[in-house]
C-alpha cells in the first residue's frame, strides 16, 4: 500500500535522474503512486501526451467518424462508459464491459483475460482495427486516417513537437505511441482514501475506515486479489518488476454444475483452452469504482451492493434463465471467495469505503478532457 521512502522522496522531484527513458517529464503521481515503467522505444514526453489526448478524443479515428475512444472511456466515469456492454461505431456490441482506464499505467496484462496483451501500444489495435465485433472500425483504412489527421491544421503542429526527429511524423507508429502516452497520463491518485493514508485522518469518514479494516481482513479476503496501491494484483512500477498471468474465477456463474462460464466469455480459458482456466479474470481496479457501474466482464451486476452480495455468498447463483447455476459451487473458483457473513453496518462501511476511492480531481482534470470543445 505505502510506497517505499526512496521512491517517495523521487516523487518530489520533476523526474528522477536514474536514467530512465521517461527523463524531464512529470508524472502527475498525487499522494501515493509510484513512478510507472515504460517502454524504452516510447519514453513519456508532454508533447506526445498532448497530442495523444487529441487523438483519444478525435472521432477521426473511427471507419465513419462518429466514435473515438472517448465514446466508450468517458473521462467523468473514470474512462468507462455506464453501459454493461459497449456499442462500436457500426452498432455492434462488445462481449464485455468496458474498462477503466485509471492508472493504466501499472497494469502488466490488458483487457479482462488476455495473458497476451502486454503493451498498451498493442492493446489499441483492437478498438482501432477489430473486426469481430467492430468497434471503431479502420480496418484496411490506414492511409485514409492517415490523410484525415494531416487535413486537421491543428496536427499539424502536434506531430511536429510529438516527433522533432521525424521527416514526416504522420505515421500509425506515431500515432499509437501518442495514444498510449496519454493512456499512461491517466493517474487518479488523489482520492479521500490517498489523501488519509497521506495522513489526513479527517479526509474519509469512520464508517469508511472501518470499512477499510474489513477489506483488508481474512473474512473478507478482498485484498488478497484488489492489492496494493492500485486494489489489483497484475501490477508493475520503477522497482517492481511485471508480475504477470494472474487471473482468478470468483464464482460468477455455474451453469453446468461444472464450472462453465456463457460462451464467448469463459475468460483465460477462451485463451489457453486449459479446462481449471474456465472463468478467471483479470483482477479489475477498485479506484473510483463508485462511478463505474455495471460491474464484472461483462457488466452483468448492476450495484455495489449486490457486488457484495455475490461475494458474500462466495460466488453468486442465478436461480433461471440459461445461465442459471450456483456460483459458489464452481470448481475452478478461487480458494478466498469463500462467503462470509456482514451486517447492515459492516456493508455500509465496505461502500463507503469504496466509495472514498472516487477521485474528483481526476474525473474532473480538464488537462484530461476534450481538447477540442
Ligand atoms: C466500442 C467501445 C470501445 C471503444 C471505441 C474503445 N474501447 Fe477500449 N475497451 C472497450 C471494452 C469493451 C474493453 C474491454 C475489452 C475486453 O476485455 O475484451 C476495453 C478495454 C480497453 C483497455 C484495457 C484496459 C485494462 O484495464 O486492461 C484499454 C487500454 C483501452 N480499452 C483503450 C482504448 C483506446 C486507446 C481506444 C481508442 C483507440 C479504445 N479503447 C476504444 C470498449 C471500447
Ligand atoms: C480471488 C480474487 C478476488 C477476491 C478475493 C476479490 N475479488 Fe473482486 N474481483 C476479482 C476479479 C477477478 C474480478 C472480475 C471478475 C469478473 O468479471 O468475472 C473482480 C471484480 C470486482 C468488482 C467489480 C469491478 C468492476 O470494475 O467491474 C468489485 C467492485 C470487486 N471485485 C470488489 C471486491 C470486494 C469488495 C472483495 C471482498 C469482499 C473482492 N472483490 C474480493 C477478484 C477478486
Amino acid at each position: 500500500m505505502r510506497v517505499p521512502l526512496a521512491l517517495t522522496a523521487c516523487l518530489a522531484l520533476v523526474a528522477c535522474d536514474d536514467g530512465e527513458p521517461d527523463r524531464g517529464y512529470a508524472w502527475a503521481l498525487g499522494v501515493g503512486l509510484p513512478v510507472p515503467l515504460v517502454p524504452e522505444d516510447n519514453p513519456m514526453t508532454a508533447e506526445k501526451v498532448e497530442l495523444g489526448r487529441h487523438l483519444f478524443y478525435d472521432t477521426r479515428l473511427s471507419g465513419n467518424e462518429t466514435q473515438s475512444c472517448a465514446s466508450c472511456h468517458r473521462q467523468e466515469l473514470a474512462f468507462t462508459d455506464g453501459e454493461a456492454l459497449s456499442t462500436g461505431s457500426t452498432g455492434q456490441r462488445t462481449p464485455r464491459n468496458s474498462m477503466s482506464l485509471a492508472n493504466i499505467a501499472y497494469s502488466t496484462t490488458y483487457t479482462w483475460a488476455n495473458p497476451l496483451l502486454l503493451d498498451l501500444e498493442k492493446q489499441m489495435m483492437t478498438p482501432l482495427f477489430g473486426f469481430d465485433p467492430v468497434e471503431l472500425g479502420l480496418r484496411g483504412m490506414e492511409d485514409v486516417l492517415i490523410e484525415r489527421l494531416r487535413e486537421e491544421p491543428r496536427y499539424e503542429a502536434l506531430f511536429a513537437e510529438a516527433f522533432p526527429a521525424d521527416d514526416d511524423p504522420f505515421t500509425l507508429t506515431n500515432v499509437t505511441r501518442a495514444l498510449a502516452c496519454f493512456e499512461r497520463s491517466l493517474l487518479s491518485g488523489n482520492s479521500p482514501y490517498d489523501r488519509y493514508l497521506g495522513g489526513d485522518q479527517d479526509a474519509i469518514s469512520e464508517s469508511a475506515k472501518s470499512g477499510a479494516r474489513l477489506f483488508a481482513s481474512e473474512k473478507l479476503e478482498c485484498f488478497h486479489c484488489h492489492a496494493g496501491f492500485n486494489f489489483q494484483d497484475s501490477i508493475a512500477y520503477e522497482g517492481r518488476p511485471p508480475r504477470n498471468g494472474i487471473f482468478h474465477n470468483t464464482g460468477l456463474y455455474n451453469i453446468d454444475g461444472k464450472g462453465g462460464y456463457p460462451a464467448g466469455n469463459t475468460g483465460l480459458h477462451e485463451f489457453t483452452g486449459v479446462a481449471a482456466d474456465m472463468g478467471r479474470f483479470r483482477v479489475p481496479t477498485l479506484r473510483n469504482v463508485a462511478v463505474t457501474a455495471p460491474y464484472m466482464h461483462d457488466g452483468s451486476i448492476a450495484t455495489l451492493s449486490e457486488v457484495l452480495d455475490h461475494y458474500a455468498a462466495g460466488g453468486r447463483t442465478i436461480v433461471d434463465g440459461p445461465n442459471a447455476g450456483v456460483g459458489s459451487a464452481n470448481p475452478f473458483k478461487s480458494s478466498f471467495i469463500r462467503g462470509f457473513e456482514l451486517t447492515e453496518d459492516e456493508r455500509a462501511d465496505v461502500l463507503a469505503f469504496l466509495d472514498s476511492l472516487t477521485d474528483d480531481t481526476f474525473l474532473t482534470d480538464p488537462q484530461l478532457a476534450d481538447p477540442w470543445q
